[in-house]
């Protein structure tokens, strides 16, 4: 079999690699879901089961489509089709381009919304709002449908063109420019919100552990939020893997990315809470917490128009490293399983998701009484993504290398063929055979209601 097509494209370098990765992983789910969830779920408490479920869960999942992508050099289908010759594994690739699909439709909506906010910053067109005008300028924004639609295509836009441009002249060379900008944005905000007066209020908030606030429903709301942060269970980072060289240590790799998406969901919430906390605001939910508190507080604060237009590209930035990496599994996998070429295989990405995009950009406006089983299209891609196809996908990704592709030849894989070691393996082993899925499963069949305890 021709493993190595010469002309298939690779990352560069280390910092591409974690650029590029970790830009998949911190996106939108970092820093404005991440820090709502947080405070409202125990803070430190949640954080703890957090961490641990990225540490049992995360990180195994991850180092497994490390795993799929390098040995295979393959897209996401590809690589079952080609580890796993003759057999059904190929359908965890089907179920990836399928979650790709409607991840990257209903995300670039909010992504897109987030162009629109930053415009909004740079007219200072919050200031002197009330929280309720504020509120209704969110409401009659998402309720109408050009301007959404607008923003939708533009964001859609960008994701093509640097998808369009390469793994090396698109993803990796931009990734590495926004991942550094992202940071330092965020240390920008997160001083700024640290030197304002009751600042402190804000961090207990966040950091102080509720163990009352812990359920059963906690380990879902977690497991959900870890596998749709670190970007698992469908494919991007076998698609990834696949770019990563075959001398780098993909288990560093895999650590270097779950620390970082960690830490920056952890600073979001440092640069947020202290200063809702600090200007008397109760924390809202969601989408609210970014589009209505957080321009709220910004109104009211010296230079709010410098931090606020800070905040919206540091959100956008954060949104378009995620998107890329949700285009690049679709587009590897139309240009290598249907051999389109590269431009016209993210035109025809790009265009067949914005089909499914328009449904979900007019979820909260003209189709928001269009609703299956009590969803607008916008919500059942979120539901069905997060809820059912990231676990269910990474509960069959573990399962395979585990128990189908077996230990030596993941092994020589961790290993780059022996030249270095992989002292964790046993440890890692028994964790995907055992632990993982049994906990993902648990989860999982909790999580739609199969067991109920
Ligand atoms: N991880 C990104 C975030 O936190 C979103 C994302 C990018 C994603 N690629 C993914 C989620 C693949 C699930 C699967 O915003």
């Amino acid at each position: 079999m021709s493993s190595n097509p010469t002309n298939r494209e690779s990352f560069g370098s280390k910092f591409g690699i974690i650029a590029a990765t970790a830009g998949s992983a911190v996106g939108l789910g970092n820093i404005w879901r991440y820090p709502y969830i947080t405070g409202e779920n125990g803070g430190a408490a949640f954080i703890f089961i957090y961490l641990a479920i990225v540490l049992v869960i995360g990180i195994p999942v991850m180092l497994s489509e490390f795993t799929i992508g390098r040995r295979s050099q393959l897209n996401v289908f590809g690589a079952f089709k080609k580890l796993a010759p003759g057999k059904p594994w190929y359908l965890i690739g089907v179920m990836g381009v399928a979650a790709a699909f409607m991840i990257l439709a209903f995300y670039t909506v909010v992504a897109g919304w987030t162009l629109e906010y930053l415009y909004q910053s740079a007219i200072n067109g919050f200031k002197g709002k009330s929280a309720a005008e504020l509120t209704s300028m969110f409401n009659s924004f998402t309720g109408s449908s050009f301007r959404p639609l607008l923003w939708y295509f533009i964001f859609m836009g960008f994701t093509a063109a640097i998808v369009m441009a390469g793994v090396k002249g698109g993803i990796e060379k931009s990734t590495k420019i926004m991942m550094p900008l992202l940071f330092a944005l965020l240390i920008v905000l997160i001083v700024r919100s640290l030197f304002l007066p009751g600042a402190e209020k804000g961090l207990s908030f966040l950091f102080k552990p509720d163990f009352s606030k812990i359920t059963t429903s906690t380990f879902l709301l977690a497991l959900g939020q870890a596998f749709f942060s670190l970007s698992i269970g469908m494919g991007t980072l076998i698609t990834y893997g696949s770019y990563i060289p075959k001398k780098d240590n993909l288990a560093t790799t895999a650590v270097s990315v779950v620390i970082t998406d960690t830490l920056v969901a952890v600073l979001a919430g440092m640069a947020i809470f202290p200063a809702v906390f600090a200007f008397g605001i109760e924390p809202a939910s969601g989408e609210g917490l970014a589009f209505i508190t957080i321009p709220n507080i910004f109104q009211q604060m010296t230079g709010g128009m410098f931090f606020s237009v800070a905040f919206f590209i540091l959100l956008a930035l954060a949104a378009l490293t995620s998107t890329i990496s949700v285009l690049e599994v679709i587009v590897a996998f139309f240009v290598e399983e249907l051999k389109l070429k590269r431009s016209f295989a993210t035109w025809i990405a790009t265009l067949s998701v914005s089909v499914l995009g328009v449904f979900c950009v007019l979820s909260t406006s003209s189709l928001a009484g269009f609703k299956i089983a009590g969803l607008t299209i916008f919500g059942l891609m979120e539901f069905t993504t997060a809820n059912i196809l990231l676990p269910l996908g990474g509960l069959l990704i573990v399962i395979f290398i585990a128990w189908f592709y077996g230990r030596q030849n993941t092994l020589n894989e961790l290993t780059n063929d022996g030249t270095i070691k992989a002292r964790y393996i046993p440890v890692f082993m028994f964790v995907i055979k055992f632990i993982a899925p049994l906990a993902i499963a648990f989860i999982f069949l909790k999580g739609i209601g199969i067991i109920k305890i």
